[in-house]
C-alpha cells in the first residue's frame, strides 16, 4: 500500500501548486483539502469562516483528515492550519509521509498579500510582523514533518523534483 504524501506548511508556501505538480509527476491523485472542503460544503473557505466561524471550518478539516487517512497513494495539500489540531497530524501521519514546505516571512508576506482576500485569517492591514508571529506560534506543529523543504525562490517544478529525490533516498 502506497503511503499518502501530505504537504503541510504555512499559507503561501506553495502547497497547492507544488502538490498539483508532484501528483502529475508521480501519476497520483491530488487532493487540495481547502478545495475539497469547498466542494463538500458548497461554500468558499472565506464564506465558511464568515457564515459559520473558524470552528466549523476546523471541524470540516478534521473530518476530511480522517477520511483521507483511510485512502492511500494520494498527494494531499493541506490548509496551513490543519496542524493546529494534533489529532489531524497523527491521523494523517498514520498512512502518510508529512512534508513541510517553508519560506521566509518576507516572501510569505509578499505572496499572501497578493491574494489576501481568499484567506480569512489575514487581516486587511496585514504586516510582516503578523506573519512572523503566526509562524512562531505554529513552529512546533510544522516541525513534526518528516522533511522540511524550502520553497523560497523556487518553482513548483523544482520543489517537486526535490521532494521526489527525498522520497527516493528514504526508500533506500
Ligand atoms: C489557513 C490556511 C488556508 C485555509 C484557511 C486557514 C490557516 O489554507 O485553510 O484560510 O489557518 O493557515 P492555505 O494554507 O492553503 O492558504
Amino acid at each position: 500500500m502506497e503511503k499518502n504524501i501530505v504537504l503541510i506548511g504555512f499559507m503561501g508556501t506553495g502547497k497547492s501548486s507544488v502538490g498539483m505538480k508532484l501528483a502529475q509527476k508521480l501519476k497520483r491523485q491530488f487532493v487540495d483539502m481547502d478545495k475539497e472542503i469547498e466542494r463538500i460544503t458548497g461554500l468558499s473557505v472565506s464564506n465558511i469562516f464568515k457564515l459559520h466561524g473558524e470552528i466549523r471550518f476546523r471541524s470540516e478539516e478534521k473530518l476530511l483528515s480522517g477520511k483521507l487517512a483511510c485512502q492511500s497513494g494520494l498527494v494531499i495539500a493541506t490548509g496551513g492550519g490543519v496542524v493546529l489540531e494534533q489529532e489531524n497530524i497523527d491521523v494523517l501521519r498514520r498512512n502518510g509521509i508529512l512534508i513541510c514546505l517553508q519560506a521566509g516571512a518576507q516572501e510569505i508576506f509578499e505572496r499572501v498579500s497578493r491574494r489576501r482576500g481568499t484567506r480569512p485569517l489575514l487581516k486587511k492591514d496585514l504586516r510582516l510582523e503578523d506573519i512572523e508571529d503566526m509562524l512562531k506560534a505554529r513552529e512546533s506543529f510544522y516541525a513534526q514533518a518528516r522533511y522540511q523543504v524550502n520553497t523560497s525562490h523556487k518553482s513548483p517544478e523544482q520543489v517537486s523534483n526535490e521532494i521526489i529525490g527525498l522520497l527516493k533516498n528514504s526508500e533506500r
